[in-house]
């Protein structure tokens, strides 16, 4: 079965045919990336016009590489909520026309269940139930899938997201956009022991996460470093910062897998490229003998392929939509 799956919920807008939820034919990404690092960040207004251009385009090039016609296949996911709502309403308006106009169903993707769909394409043997944290530019969750299409959230963030405290920290620490990755590449030979951050957690809430006190912090040590006119190591306080940040991901994880009893950890969203989250899952998992799983760099991003792989459970799962289907900018997993 081939599903075309659509994505265009923040700075991407990419399309993908998926065969089976597993075989990616095609893989297209039309990256706005290069015009927000003007801007520091993703300006909504400029995401939605970039995507309202690319996006015929882009489902052609995905229809074209897979060797298809939209007569190939068999339902048109597309991804509806969450994200930037007039960045969403691209690909879902988009969607809604070509499913009409083609008479193949349309499926309903939330982005995070694709996020994490992508593990389905680069573990073929991958199956629920597990445990999944998700880390993202939006979101930062520890997750209980139980099945393809069944979700339990077990952890969130009271404030920023684990990938949006990383690109707040970066940018204050002079790193272009995206912070996240930047600061990831310039922190490679840094000391993470180098400054002292605070490891935020949340009274009562062993599993939730809270980073806006570290980007605080790290804005203070910047501040009090220029008031004595003394340099900051861009590298060491890079290490230092995705440290803690990593350091709560990786304490709540652990505790997550162990009171609930899962020995199948798997990462996914844009902060699940992180070298250092990487590694440091690699030691916890191989230390407690459990399954380790993570999407291959070029799935962890947002793209196409993971949308048709979340849209073939989807599909087959019965869920379906029709032409009223709407984009919605917040909406939960389960
Ligand atoms: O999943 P994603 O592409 O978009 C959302 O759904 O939000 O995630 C984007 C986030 C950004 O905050 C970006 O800085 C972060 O993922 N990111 C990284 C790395 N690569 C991307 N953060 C840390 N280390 C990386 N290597
Ligand atoms: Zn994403």
């Amino acid at each position: 079965m081939k599903i075309l799956g659509i994505e265009s919920s923040c700075d991407e807008t990419a399309a993908s045919v998926v065969e089976d939820g597993k075989k990616v034919l095609s893989n297209v990404i039309a990256s706005q990336v290069e015009e927000h690092k003007i801007y520091g960040g993703v300006v909504p207004e400029i995401a939605s016009r970039r995507h309202a251009e690319a996006i015929s385009g882009v489902v052609k090039n995905a229809l074209a590489d897979a060797n298809c016609t939209i007569d190939d296949i068999d339902a048109v996911a597309v991804t509806y909520a969450p994200g930037l709502i007039g960045a969403l309403l691209v690909g879902v308006n988009f969607a809604k026309g070509l499913s009409f106009a083609s008479g193949k169903p349309l499926v309903p993707v939330h982005h995070l269940r694709s996020h994490i769909a992508s593990n389905y394409i680069s573990h073929a043997e991958l199956k629920p139930p597990f445990l999944c944290l998700v880390v993202s530019g939006g979101h930062s969750h520890i997750i209980e899938v139980k099945d393809y299409t069944d979700f339990r959230i077990i952890g969130y963030t009271h404030d920023d997201a684990a990938g949006e405290a990383m690109d707040k920290a970066a940018r204050a620490m002079g790193l272009p956009y995206p912070g996240g990755l930047n600061m990831d590449r310039v922190s490679a030979g840094g000391d993470p022991t180098a400054y002292k951050l605070p490891h935020p957690r949340v009274d009562g809430a062993p599993y939730d996460f809270s980073f806006s006190g570290l980007k605080t912090a790290v804005l203070n040590i910047i501040n009090n470093s220029k008031q004595k006119g003394e340099e900051i190591s861009v590298p060491d306080l890079g290490a230092s910062y995705m440290n803690a940040v990593v350091d709560c991901l990786i304490e709540n994880t652990e505790k997550a897998a162990k009171d609930l009893g899962y020995d199948k950890i798997v990462l996914a969203g844009g902060v699940s490229a992180n070298s250092v989250l990487r590694k440091r899952m690699e030691q916890l998992c191989t230390k407690n003998k459990w399954e380790r799983y993570y999407p291959e760099l070029k799935y962890c991003g947002d793209n196409g392929a993971m949308v048709a792989a979340q849209g073939y459970y989807e599909f087959i799962g019965g869920n379906t939509a029709d032409l009223d289907l709407n984009a919605v900018a917040s909406m939960s997993i389960e």
